[in-house]
């Protein structure tokens, strides 16, 4: 059933010229993941060029290091997680997606939501994190924090997290650097995701 829900909704999402950004896509991205056994969504701001070369989300440089990531917390991006963004559309020269280009990709987000129902909201930066969280708080404050938050009329647990390009541009794994935050917070999930 799910799939089916999944493959109409797919079907709505390429045909899409609701904002802007349906004008200058190659590709929609719609998801990656496995829908059937994912025990968390990981939501991510927007598709850069390589995404939208192959329709995939998280495929480029912060994909593959985000990928390692998940390695080392020994979390499946195959099998525990479904992989999506703010918008499944690629902004212009991957600038930051606007208020209403958000808006505009609301329901196709909200209904995968509904449809996958996750254990876990993973918000994958502060574009994420901002899509669902009006507190001004930055991610570097409040990540690794569970959060429950009303999110389509249903009470949901979710964790905000590093966006992995800015981990791009710090390579410390030190005690407290971003990276070693990282790899805390994923393990951290990866506990959440196994507990029964
Ligand atoms: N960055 C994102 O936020 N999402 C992607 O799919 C790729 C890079």
């Amino acid at each position: 059933m799910k799939k089916e829900k999944l493959d109409k909704l797919k079907q709505e999402c390429l045909e899409c010229k609701q904002c802007p950004l349906g004008e200058t896509r190659i590709n929609v991205v719609f998801s990656d993941g496995n829908a059937k056994t994912a025990k968390a969504i990981l939501i991510g701001e927007a598709p850069g060029e390589n995404e939208d070369k192959t329709g995939t989300p998280f495929v480029g440089r912060a994909g593959k290091l985000l990928n390692e990531f998940l390695e080392k917390a020994g979390i499946s991006r195959e099998n525990d997680l479904y992989i999506i963004n703010t918008v499944k559309c690629r902004p212009p020269k991957n600038r930051v997606p606007t208020d209403e280009e958000k808006k505009s990709c609301e329901k196709f987000l909200l209904n995968q939501i509904e449809i996958i129902n996750p254990k876990i909201l993973i918000f994958c930066g502060a574009t994420a994190l901002k899509s669902f969280y009006d507190k001004k708080i930055p991610i570097s404050k409040i990540r690794g924090e569970i959060l429950e938050l009303e999110i389509g009329g249903r009470k949901r647990k979710c964790i905000p997290i590093f966006h992995p390009s800015y981990l791009l541009r710090y390579h410390s794994t030190e005690e407290g650097s971003p990276r070693y935050l990282m790899l805390e917070d994923l393990i951290k999930i990866k506990t959440l995701l196994d507990e029964k």
